[in-house]
């Protein structure tokens, strides 16, 4: 499909679809980041809970903002978002820095000597394509067009920011055996909340105790990330989304509402399309928790 027929406002660089704000000269000046070793990224393809993880590793690290500050504004916060901002802004803050992205690994800084460490959050790939519909029907930045049947369209052919799902997951599989990179996936988190703060601690070298581990995992539970203003992002509700838009950035947060979108056919077609590309690769996604 040519992307210039897509139902809504995006960049494309180099064949790459990305939303409006991430454009070539953008690209270009993040490929200049000055990285210091012991830098995080935090790497997710959109909607696989990539704010879920940042507010976990908030609750652990304690990442602090450069100086004079504010929070809760688009783009400020203790893990910004890298393609949002100037290399300037994120190189104020202080180290270690925690950075969150959507970026495919081709387009990030150098790190050759592996100096740096990722978290790469996945998801299954039918939930992602229902929490981008709803997200991207309700951001004024895309003023998407389109029914969930033509959505769904491109999220198979890979025609929606940041490309294909499955492109995305696979260039960053190829570091998975690296010692820097930890990879965690939505539903695992949902399984075994505890057990994933604690891997998570533990890459980071994080000290911590059973007791904190406990209050983290309430913090960060769904119900209380609904409830905080930071988290769920409310206060700047009027700058992102459509006028009379209810959709919240804390949706549903749970495993299988694709089951409520789906036909028979679309399943069909979207189980041939991921079974092609993740036959071999030795991970399986979650499609329902028992
Ligand atoms: P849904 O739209 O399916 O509800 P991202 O942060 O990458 O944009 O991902 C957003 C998705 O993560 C949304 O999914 C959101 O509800 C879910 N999410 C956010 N915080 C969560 C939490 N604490 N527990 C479970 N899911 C969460």
């Amino acid at each position: 499909m040519n992307s210039d027929r897509l139902g809504f406002n995006h960049c494309c660089v180099n064949g790459l679809i990305l939303p409006p704000f991430v454009t070539e000269e953008r690209l270009r000046n993040l490929a200049t980041f000055q990285t210091k070793p012991g830098d995080v990224f935090v790497v997710s393809y959109p909607k696989t809970g990539t704010i879920w993880l940042t507010q976990i590793i908030k609750a652990l690290a304690k990442p602090a903002l450069p100086e004079g500050i504010d929070v809760v504004q688009i783009g400020v916060d203790t893990v910004p978002f890298f393609e949002l901002n100037e290399t300037k802004k994120l190189e104020a803050y202080p180290s270690p820095r925690y950075i969150y992205t959507h970026l495919p690994y081709s387009l990030m800084p150098d790190d050759s000597e592996n100096n740096l460490k990722y978290i790469y959050l996945a998801r299954n790939p039918k939930d992602v394509a229902v929490s981008y519909f709803y997200f991207m029907q309700a951001l004024k930045l895309y003023s998407l067009e389109g029914t969930w049947d033509i959505f769904l369209e491109y999220f198979m052919n890979g025609n929606l920011p940041y490309g294909s799902y499955y492109t995305h997951l696979l260039d960053w599989l190829q570091k998975k055996e690296q010692k820097n990179l930890l990879f965690l996936k939505y539903e695992d988190l949902h399984k075994d909340f505890l057990g994933n703060i604690n891997k998570i601690a533990d890459f980071l070298g994080c000290a911590l105790s059973e007791e904190e581990a406990q209050i983290i995992s309430q913090k960060c539970s769904f119900s209380h990330m609904k409830a905080n203003p930071i988290s769920n992002m409310d206060s700047i509700a009027n700058q992102m989304y459509k006028k009379g838009s209810n959709y919240s950035f804390m949706r549903k947060g749970t495993v299988g509402d694709w089951q409520n979108y789906f036909s028979d056919k679309q399943l069909e077609e979207f189980n041939q399309v991921c079974d092609r590309y993740m036959e071999g690769t030795g991970i399986d996604f979650e499609f329902i928790l028992e």
